[in-house]
């Protein structure tokens, strides 16, 4: 049974913390999504209205369909955002998508956010799989992803259509309640029970 979490839950993982979007994140937000890898990858807000209505929606679960947070370094500064997005019931699935600001690039904080996020989907939410599409031009997001222990799945042909406006190829990568974690160790999932569906013809 997946359970819905319709508030904002703060996740506290060592080197960071995943937590809520506060208005004076705004201007770590703006800087954020004013740098060139963000811009070609996870277009954001431009400008102080469209980031508060970025908190705004970042931070209501209500809808049961996301669940969000700012990665929070040791100071409480904001350094990134990972997102389980298009949470899916009846599929007991979610993608997750992650950015981390320049100023806290290559310390491991988008690896932790994405295990620390996709562990709160087994067990709090009680999903059984999380996925990723990263572009091949990308090989940040797919040593992430590798270091967050996902597995690569396979490669979508001309698959999204990015800023660039050109259709790239994309990673498939996959993660289940039933995979170990990276460096060993069984994850604590809740399984999944229920009965499952045909697909659409
Ligand atoms: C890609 C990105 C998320 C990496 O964030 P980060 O916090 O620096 O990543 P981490 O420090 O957790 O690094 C995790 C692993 O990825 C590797 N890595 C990080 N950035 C890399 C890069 N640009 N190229 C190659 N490897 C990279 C690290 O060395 C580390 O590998 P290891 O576990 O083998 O030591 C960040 O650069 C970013 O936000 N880029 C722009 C937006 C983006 O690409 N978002 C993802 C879209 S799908």
């Amino acid at each position: 049974m997946v359970n819905i979490v319709d508030h904002p839950v703060c996740v506290p993982a060592g080197i960071i913390t995943l937590r809520d979007f506060r208005l004076d994140d705004e201007a770590d937000l703006l800087a954020a999504f004013a740098d060139d890898e963000i811009a070609r990858w996870n277009p954001g807000p431009i400008g102080d209205d469209a980031a508060t209505g970025f908190i705004w929606s970042r931070n209501d679960w209500s809808g049961g369909d996301h669940a969000s947070w700012a990665v929070a370094d040791g100071s409480d500064r904001l350094v990134g955002s990972v997102s389980l997005h298009k949470i899916d019931p009846d599929q007991a699935d979610a993608e997750i998508g992650y950015w981390t600001a320049p100023w806290g690039r290559r310390r491991g904080y988008a690896a932790r956010a994405v295990q620390t996020a996709s562990s709160f989907a087994f067990t709090r939410l009680g999903l059984h799989r999380v996925h990723l599409y990263h572009a091949v031009d990308n090989p940040g997001s797919c040593a992430v992803a590798r270091a967050a222990g996902f597995t690569h799945e396979g490669t979508l042909r001309e698959s999204f259509r990015y800023v660039d406006g050109r259709f790239h190829d994309e990673h498939l990568h996959g993660l289940l309640e039933t995979d170990p974690l990276p460096g060993g160790g069984v994850r604590q999932g809740r399984g999944v029970t229920r009965p499952g569906r045909g697909r659409t013809t």
